[in-house]
């Protein structure tokens, strides 16, 4: 909880002009916590699971459970304050950051409730074959926690709160940005939860990579992108005793039948391609539209992409804002460069890069499978639009890609939309008919297939993938 070791300056992607050029605001420090500090947490929390015997994994449900209303309570009373550090931290628009948090406590609510009905049925008995069993669930272990940059709070604790009321034990390592928004919470889960069983780490790979390498850690949940899962999970000496709960990088895409209603169509594309920069793991990145009405598509949504205001976070009705990842416009530049050397068009005016952390809205016409942007996760404010003659090809272009979250369909033939939802859902794990994809509401179950995600999580499903089915059988005499 004292840390005498190095710390880092915390930046804004926000700048100040100085004498000297364009200036980074600083806004706080975070310690650089090392092998030394990962492996002290890692053990804090291995000594509060003490091998299943610890007092947490133990405790009465109802006792885990007022922790976390306890903690819900004192992270209620520091809204203003982690709303204030993720507009500053990750430039996400005022309004957004403060439905990040309401969302975060209502997901931590239905958890409670969820977690409720759960301990309701615990005492569920099958009997067969002369045999009773009373079924339940049980923690796995010590849990590493990884929450992502775009969502750092919702999705570092929709990982976190399921993990701990099930009594699992855990070490959060805090997103690489939005780390600053996390001090006042670290004082929550200090204050709420027994020594030991939420432990924090500030660092990258030189904490992280000795904890994967102990072996230590049970259960990883990682939120973030496929490269990195793949290497924390390969670090771990026996992976076959690691339970994983993966949510990876995505490539959805919304499939133009020529009867889509182009009003709702464009609404929904915009949402769901620029919303929030376009960093949401859920944005449709690639937009397969029928050349039997991409014109007419295309048009619109030019024309209502080129009112996407770019500014300042705390600007009303703001839709671009500065990117906080290094590097990121450099990458979307490349990214459109090449489509553009391969024949697509920039439909946006004054689009591309504007400085390293400003990138004004892209939108590519047509994309073809030669370019890097059909296939490539952009995670950005860049649009890439791909034609079709027959559906087919589409289905063909979301078969074959790397990812499989989630498709968005739009049209207006109920029985074609019908055939193409159900052959898709053997694609992607959601098929949105007529609106973006998108995560929410946080009760239906978000998961994916290939590298877009291990497990399962949602207010319910939450609880279940950090526990496991544990029976108590007696003999039926
Ligand atoms: O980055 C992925 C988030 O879970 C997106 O959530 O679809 O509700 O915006 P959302």
């Amino acid at each position: 909880r004292v840390w005498d070791g190095p710390t880092q300056e915390v930046l804004s992607p926000l700048s100040t002009s100085g004498p000297a050029g364009p200036e980074r605001i600083v806004l706080g420090s975070c310690p650089v916590h090392d092998a030394v500090a990962g492996m002290a947490a890692l053990h804090a929390a291995c000594a509060a699971w003490d091998n299943g015997l610890g007092q947490w994994p133990n405790l009465d449900v109802e006792a885990r459970m007022a922790c976390v209303e306890d903690f819900c309570r004192r992270m209620r009373s520091r809204r203003a304050e982690i709303v204030r550090l993720m507009v500053w931290e990750i430039c996400k628009p005022t309004k957004e950051s403060e439905q990040e948090f309401d969302r975060t406590i209502e997901y931590i609510e239905a958890t409670l409730a969820a977690m409720r009905e759960m301990a309701a049925e615990a005492g569920r008995v099958i009997a067969a074959s002369g045999l009773r069993a009373l079924c339940g669930r049980s923690a796995r272990g010590v849990t590493l926690c990884l929450g992502p940059f775009n969502f750092p709070l919702n999705e570092t604790l929709a990982t976190l709160i399921p993990a701990l009321l099930m009594g699992n034990t855990a070490v959060v390592k805090l997103p690489r940005i939005g780390r600053l928004l996390f001090t006042p919470l670290l004082d929550c889960f200090h204050k709420a939860f027994p020594r030991g069983v939420v432990n924090s780490v500030s660092g990258g790979v030189e904490a992280v990579t000795p904890m994967m390498r102990s072996g230590l850690v049970d259960v990883l949940a990682f939120i973030g992108s496929s490269k990195s899962a793949e290497a924390l999970r390969a670090l771990h000496p026996r992976p076959t005793r690691l339970h994983c709960v993966f949510g990876l990088e995505a490539k959805n895409a919304a499939i133009i039948l020529p009867d889509a209603d182009l009003d709702v169509t464009v609404a929904e594309v915009l949402r769901g391609a620029y919303g929030f920069n376009g960093q949401r793991c859920t944005a449709l990145k690639l937009v397969l539209a029928s050349r039997l009405v991409a014109d007419a598509f295309l048009e619109r949504l030019r024309a209502s992409a080129e009112h996407l205001k770019i500014g300042l976070p705390w600007e009303p009705g703001v839709g671009i804002t500065p990117l906080p990842e290094p590097g990121k416009p450099r990458f979307l530049e490349s990214l459109r460069k090449d489509a553009l050397s391969r024949g697509a068009r920039e439909l946006l005016p004054g689009a591309g890069m504007l400085d390293e952390t400003l990138f004004a809205p892209s939108l590519l016409a047509p994309v073809t499978p030669d370019m890097r942007l059909y296939h490539e996760e952009q995670f950005g404010p860049v649009l890439p639009v791909g034609l079709f003659d027959d559906p087919e090809e589409a289905l063909r272009a979301v078969a074959a890609s790397n990812y499989g979250q989630q498709a968005s369909l739009f049209g207006s033939d109920v029985q074609v939309l019908a055939r193409l939802s159900g052959r898709l859902r053997n694609l992607v794990s959601r098929v949105n008919i007529n609106c973006k994809c998108q995560r929410g509401p946080d009760e239906l179950p978000f998961t994916a297939r290939k590298d877009s995600a291990v497990g399962t999580l949602s207010v319910g499903e939450g609880l279940a993938a950090f526990s496991l089915p544990t029976l108590t059988v007696l003999r039926h005499s």
